[in-house]
């Protein structure tokens, strides 16, 4: 098998193919970089792909309005997503699907997914969740937590937006207060996520029937790590999810929620943050000054350009190979990333910017 840090290597450049068809046909693509790079490996009849787009929050305005910039980031994910070749095998939508969780953000992002020409996939964000506790969004998509196994992979998703029942059921005199407080950042109102321990129960049982030496894919909006707490990148009970993962040989996490790039190894398991179709999160300029929560690995990215409407928003495809995951990142007006799994270091890493020296400074956000 070649290993991931060959992407660093030029010779790499000769095995770049465009993923995206028709590209002529479509005008936007045209400005795009297109193309991306896809590995080789011995056993390649293991190898397959997935897109996973995150993170549209849907906003309804009145009437048939809604904020037309993240109608424009969802419905050009969709479209690219369905261009691709060769196609992912399914796609992933990881959460934050709506802004304030209404019918009418729900109804229109579900409209939009609805033209993905692939299986879907959906994790729960707190956007949708927090308003009718997840009973509008069941209907269109199903449980909130669930496992299916795919070409030898067991893939897990989890509702890990839950917190304390007191939270969610003593406190706010209206779902639509409830929905708000826990929509802010830097909210002293807002309350940690967490899984919560009847569904880390049913994923025990889940996962008993797994072998260690099946490759695992858990997919939750939140970080299931601690990163900052002040802006909910937090998983209240990260710790117990991932004991729980500790006895797979080859276990991820990807998620959404952060709407930036991070990555991080802990024990057996990589960990994988997507982007936003929706808007960027800086990291906190906290993140470079409590070293200790920004994940070791991370490498720190400039702030968003607000004269790019989609500055570092985008969608991203993952390669699953022999229980091994590297992501794709497609950014629609910045630097196109890739981070897989180095087996010589055993964790994930950026093959452009993995250098210290060759990093983007943090930049003060404040
Ligand atoms: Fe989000
Ligand atoms: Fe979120």
């Amino acid at each position: 098998m070649k290993v991931v840090k060959d992407m660093q290597d030029p010779k790499y450049a000769l095995s770049r193919r465009t993923f995206l068809k028709g590209v002529g046909t479509v005008a936007a693509a045209s400005v795009l970089p297109v193309s991306m790079v896809r590995l080789a490996f011995a056993d390649p009849s293991r190898d397959f792909t997935f897109a996973y787009i995150s993170d549209s929050h849907i906003q309804h305005i009145k009437g048939g309005k809604f904020v037309r910039n993240w109608d424009r980031g969802l419905i050009r994910a969709v479209a690219e997503t369905n261009l691709l070749d060769p196609k992912p095998d399914f796609v992933v939508f990881g959460g934050d699907l709506a802004q304030l969780g209404t019918k009418e953000e729900l109804d229109h992002g579900a409209e939009m997914l609805a033209k993905l020409r692939y299986k879907a996939y959906c994790v729960m964000g707190e956007h949708d969740y927090y308003l009718d506790l997840g009973e509008y969004w069941s209907k269109l998509f199903g449980d909130h937590h669930y496992s299916w196994d795919h070409k030898g992979v067991h893939f897990v998703v989890l509702n890990s937006v839950l917190t304390y029942d007191d939270w969610t059921f003593n406190r706010w005199p209206t779902a639509e207060q409830r929905m708000l407080e826990m929509a802010g950042l830097d909210n002293p109102n807002g309350s940690p996520f967490m899984v919560g321990e009847r569904q880390r129960e049913w994923l025990r049982r889940d996962l008993a029937k797994v072998s260690e030496d099946t490759p695992v894919v858990v997919f939750s909006h939140s970080p299931i790590q601690k990163l900052y707490k002040g802006w909910n990148f937090w998983t209240e009970d990260a710790e117990d999810v991932q004991a729980m993962l500790k006895r797979f040989r080859d276990a991820t996490v990807v998620h959404g929620h952060v709407h930036q790039i991070q990555y991080n190894q802990i024990d057996t398991i990589s960990f994988h943050a997507v982007m936003a179709t929706a808007w960027p999160w800086p990291y906190p300029e906290t993140y470079a000054q409590a070293e200790h929560q920004m994940p070791k690995l991370t490498v720190p990215m400039n702030r968003a350009d607000p004269f790019f409407e989609r500055d570092a928003t985008g969608w991203q495809l993952i390669d699953v190979h022999t229980g091994r995951t590297t992501l794709k990142y497609n950014l629609y007006n910045n630097t196109n990333r890739t981070v897989g799994f180095n087996r010589d270091t055993g964790r994930p890493e950026d093959g452009q910017f993995q250098d210290p020296a060759g990093r983007a400074p943090p930049q003060s956000h404040y």
